[in-house]
């Protein structure tokens, strides 16, 4: 073989490869998001996906885990335009509280009761559950971590 036809061989090789790996990789980012999606300290949960349908509707909610953050988070759909997110470990002594029922968040290790805000309804736990800012608008809950 010439060298020139060698030359010619190798660089089409290469853009053969190059070309392909380059599909490869777009391929990938063409793939349909699911989950969080996080934006600077700033997670968005998009409620279209059905990860999140829980907190479609007003009472709904689910404990998520967000990156930096080291512990689930309770996310609270607690109006058509309110949601909450809270901090799932417990003021009194560090157990992970339930999901909400009948309005109210119960520790299942001393029976504490938290309003869905994080409010302390009964002790022996005194101090609110911690709150992260969280809003929602056009089906994307996004929660500042
Ligand atoms: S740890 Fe929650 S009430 Fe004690």
């Amino acid at each position: 073989m010439e060298r020139r036809s060698v030359l010619r061989t190798g660089v089409a090789s290469f853009l053969a490869l190059f070309g392909a790996g380059f599909a490869l990789c777009s391929k990938e980012k063409k793939q349909p998001v699911t989950g969080p999606q996080e934006n600077g300290n700033t997670v968005d949960l998009d409620l279209n996906d059905s990860a999140h349908a829980a907190l479609r509707n007003v009472g709904g909610a689910m404990k998520i885990n967000l990156a930096g953050v080291s512990n689930p988070v309770l996310v609270i759909r607690r109006a058509q335009d309110q949601v909450g997110a809270l901090s799932v470990i417990c003021t009194h002594a560090g157990c992970e509280i339930g999901l909400p029922q009948n309005h109210e968040i119960a520790c299942p290790c001393h029976d504490s009761r938290f309003g869905l805000d994080g409010s302390v309804i009964r002790g022996p736990a005194t101090q609110p559950l911690p709150a992260y800012p969280a809003v929602i608008r056009d089906q994307i809950i996004s929660i500042t971590v």
